[in-house]
């Protein structure tokens, strides 16, 4: 297919025009200073990569207790604020648009990572078959204590206010990270939340926790600049659910009401099969939601040029990719090689593996260089 296709053309999310339809999925790194601040170095990575429609920055905690893992960055004080700063400024200098993912991890935490020392917490007391990263090595999560009803509102608040910090960072929105099995993903099934009260139970009272932070957050900053991000059969970080597909039809149905301004959708296991739960209907699920629709996991140049064909509200998040090719943008236009990831600089350390991978012009200047 030829690159005049949608998902190289220009798309107006809201407000925000991106010049295509190509988005940088939320990575964790680990590459925070201490107090969880983002850094230069992270600043120069996102900025490498603004040739994207839109970026989704990593996940990023709204509170201490909302940590998981080592080095991960915040986004609760006014020193995380600044420091995020350059990382707004220096993509919106590459002409980029840039959204902050918002994250509370739940149970998927060690009590290391807590305020003094404290057990996670979660929907119910119900350990997470789950590893977090601490002290650079991978660990199981510690085992949670129920969140008190009072609780709940707090947190909601806390995520109200990341939201309003993100926007004073320079941030154009924010994603709610609803997926993966962190603290959003664990009320809503019924694997992790056996609540008897308001907020567990019944499909509509597992769901009324999510409800209440997109509420909040779009009272705050207003549904143009508000994403959710959903992984409705993975099993990642230990959650399941009997029934996903009556749970998913009537979260669909709530977004439509609330209309944020993109559903950002895992399809299949997080990172692996497509095809996870094959009983599962995607295209049935995206008929019940008629705004924009980015799409997830394990994208090919050809399944993403199907896609924005056949779907013109539909844009393509790429995770992997984009860390090894920080001109995935241009590599996808020219149908290019990709290069391959490095596994081992994932999480945690500097440059390298980070920063380091090169474009298609670096390559063509070593070459030119090279023959001199
Ligand atoms: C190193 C790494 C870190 C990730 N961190 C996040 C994250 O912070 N938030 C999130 O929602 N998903 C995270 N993911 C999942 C990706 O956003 C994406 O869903 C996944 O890689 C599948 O997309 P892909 O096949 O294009 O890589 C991460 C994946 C990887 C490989």
């Amino acid at each position: 297919m030829s690159n005049t296709n949608l998902l190289f053309s220009s798309y107006q999310l809201g407000g925000l025009t991106l010049t295509n339809r190509i988005v940088m999925a939320p990575l964790t790194r680990s590459r925070a200073a201490a107090g969880n601040i983002a850094t230069p170095l992270m600043a120069e990575y996102y900025a490498q990569r603004a040739s994207a429609g839109l970026i989704i920055a990593e996940a990023s905690q709204i509170s201490q207790q909302g940590m998981g893992y080592q080095d991960t960055p915040g986004i609760y004080n006014m020193e995380q604020v600044e420091g995020w700063r350059q990382v707004t400024d220096a993509v919106h200098q590459q002409g980029g648009v840039i959204f902050l993912q918002l994250w509370h991890v739940g149970r998927v935490s060690h009590h290391k990572l807590q305020p003094e020392g404290a057990r996670p917490v979660a929907p119910s007391a119900i350990q997470a078959n789950a590893m977090t990263f601490v002290d650079g090595e991978f660990v199981p999560a510690s085992e949670p204590r129920a969140l008190e009803l009072h609780e709940i509102p707090v947190i909601v608040n806390d995520y109200r206010q990341a939201a309003l910090n993100a926007r004073v960072a320079g941030f154009d929105g924010v994603e709610i990270h609803a997926a993966n099995g962190y603290l959003i993903d664990q009320f809503l099934r019924d694997g992790s939340n056996h609540r008897t009260d308001q907020y567990g139970g019944a499909i509509d009272n597992r769901c009324r926790f999510l409800l209440e932070v997109i509420e909040a957050i779009i009272g705050a900053i207003g549904p143009e600049r508000v994403g959710i991000r959903l992984s409705p059969v993975s099993p990642a970080n230990g959650v399941s659910d009997t029934d996903n597909g009556s749970l998913f039809s009537y979260l669909f149905d709530q977004l439509e009401q609330l209309s944020p301004v993109y559903l950002h959708v895992i399809e299949g296991a997080t990172m692996s099969s497509r095809d996870y739960d094959p009983a599962f209907d995607f295209t049935l699920l995206r008929k019940r939601y008629s705004g924009t629709y980015i799409a997830n996991n394990g994208y090919t140049r050809e399944l993403a040029l199907q896609l924005t064909e056949a779907d013109p509200r539909a844009l393509v998040a790429f995770g992997r990719k984009f860390i090894s090719n920080p001109d995935l943008v241009e590599r996808l236009i020219q149908d290019a090689p990709l290069q391959s990831l490095d596994k081992h600089t994932l999480y945690g350390g500097g440059a390298k593996g980070y920063t380091d991978y090169s474009t298609l012009t670096d390559l063509a200047r070593s070459k030119i260089n090279s023959c001199h």
